[in-house]
């Protein structure tokens, strides 16, 4: 008996698929780890805590949505499919029973919804203290919304910059209220006129109305993080998911759009790109973590700090940019960041302290990531290592 069986395994492995098979398995395991990207691993809880998303209805912003309310946040979901808000909030409420999970309208697009949308939660809740700007279109045909802005720039830029000035004393009401802009690799790759942020029919062209409104938002982050560092405890930092399959994002790529494309393209597909759990995964950490509480103005990707496009190190760009921008979406940024301010004082005495430990820091140069960015110094310019 023994002696078949060491014949048996002979024959076996003395076959080259018997080595070629677990070889291929565990090059495969691993290429789908790496490019999995880290898990977020902190355990923070955020009972009590209001987290809006928008775009949550689907893809990375449903993976968040779902991760932070079974971490015990109230999550709003802002969608702009009343039936797609309810499915996903079905799901998760079938995940987690005791989660608290609202749907709310909001077309990111539309300066309209964004204002209604802003006078309900103004309503109904206290304060802020986590808002996502998830929401995105890609590959859009050329389409101008109901206020005559370009599609791509109004969700992707336009929009959150409104929704994040309307939101700021909401935000300011929390010990340190967090914005996270979901931007992409692609804004490495956008040419920006700022002149011109609406693109008009003759010059569009999709993908780059899509790299420009990310380096917009990108950018915007920066600048946003050194004006809300002279007076608030808010901070804003710009995320990158990594390519992610699943969403319904990848499925308006060109390349995506033929069967035959998809068939072909399906196994590096999968390979290479992450799930929308794993492309979650950076929000999370900028979210949760509670070392990250003082850092403002950064881009992060894979879970941690990376360089963002050389044009972020413009502050005349960066300023430009949000004089434009106020605009187009007819607010004055200035005096409603200055407002925040004064608010601020009435606070509790916690507050006051932590706000006086960020003015200290102001006159003293950043000490790299991990400590709020400084604000803009007398010269005018970033930080050298901002
Ligand atoms: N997937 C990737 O590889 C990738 C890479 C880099 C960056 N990102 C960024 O990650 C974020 C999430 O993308 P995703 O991959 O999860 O794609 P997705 O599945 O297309 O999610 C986008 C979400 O935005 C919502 N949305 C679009 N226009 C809206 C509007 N006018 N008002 C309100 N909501 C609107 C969509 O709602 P509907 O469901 O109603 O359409 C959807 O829920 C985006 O900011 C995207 O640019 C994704």
């Amino acid at each position: 008996m023994l002696e078949d069986f060491a014949r048996d395994f002979e024959a076996f492995s003395g076959n080259w698929w018997t080595y070629f098979i677990p070889f291929c398995v565990t090059v495969i395991g691993f290429i789908r780890v790496y490019a999995g990207g880290p898990y977020y691993q902190g355990k923070e809880r955020m009972d009590g805590k209001l987290v809006i998303i928008t775009g949550s209805s689907s893809g990375i912003g449903f993976e968040t949505a779902k991760d932070l309310a079974s971490r015990g946040a109230h999550i709003i979901m802002a969608v702009r499919n009343a039936e797609k808000g309810k499915r996903a909030l079905e799901k998760i409420k079938e995940n987690y029973k005791k989660s608290q999970v609202t749907v709310k309208l909001l077309d990111i697009s539309e300066m309209d919804s964004i204002r209604n949308f802003v006078d309900q939660i103004e309503v109904e809740y206290e304060k802020i203290d986590v808002l996502i700007n998830n929401a995105a279109v890609i590959h859009q045909p050329y389409t101008k919304t109901i206020d005559g802005n370009e599609l791509t720039i109004a969700t992707n830029y336009l929009g959150p910059f409104f929704l994040t000035h309307l939101l700021l004393p909401m935000l300011n009401k929390s010990e340190h209220g967090r914005i996270i802009n979901v931007s992409a690799m692609a804004h490495f790759n956008g040419k920006l006129k700022v002149e011109a942020l609406n693109m008009n029919k003759d010059n569009y062209n999709e993908a780059d109305a899509y790299s420009q409104s990310k380096l917009a938002l990108t950018i915007f982050t920066k600048y946003l993080a050194t004006l809300l560092n002279k007076n608030t405890t808010i901070t804003c930092n710009a995320v990158s998911p990594g390519l992610v399959r699943g969403t319904a994002h990848l499925q308006n790529l060109p390349l995506l759009k033929s069967a035959w494309t998809r068939f072909s393209t399906w196994p590096w597909v999968w390979l290479c790109l992450k799930t929308p759990k794993q492309g979650c995964q950076t929000i999370l950490h900028v979210a949760l973590n509670s070392n990250l509480k003082k850092t403002s103005g950064f881009y992060f990707s894979d879970c941690d700090f990376k360089e963002p496009a050389e044009l972020l190190k413009d502050i005349h760009v960066a300023k430009a940019l949000y004089k434009t921008s106020c605009g187009l979406v007819k607010i004055d940024g200035d005096d409603i960041i200055n407002k925040l301010g004064n608010e601020t004082f009435f606070l509790a005495d916690e507050r006051v302290e932590g706000l006086d430990e960020n003015l200290k820091g102001l006159d003293k140069q950043v000490e790299g990531p991990g400590e709020k960015s400084e604000y803009l110094n007398e010269k005018d310019e970033y930080p050298n290592d901002f």
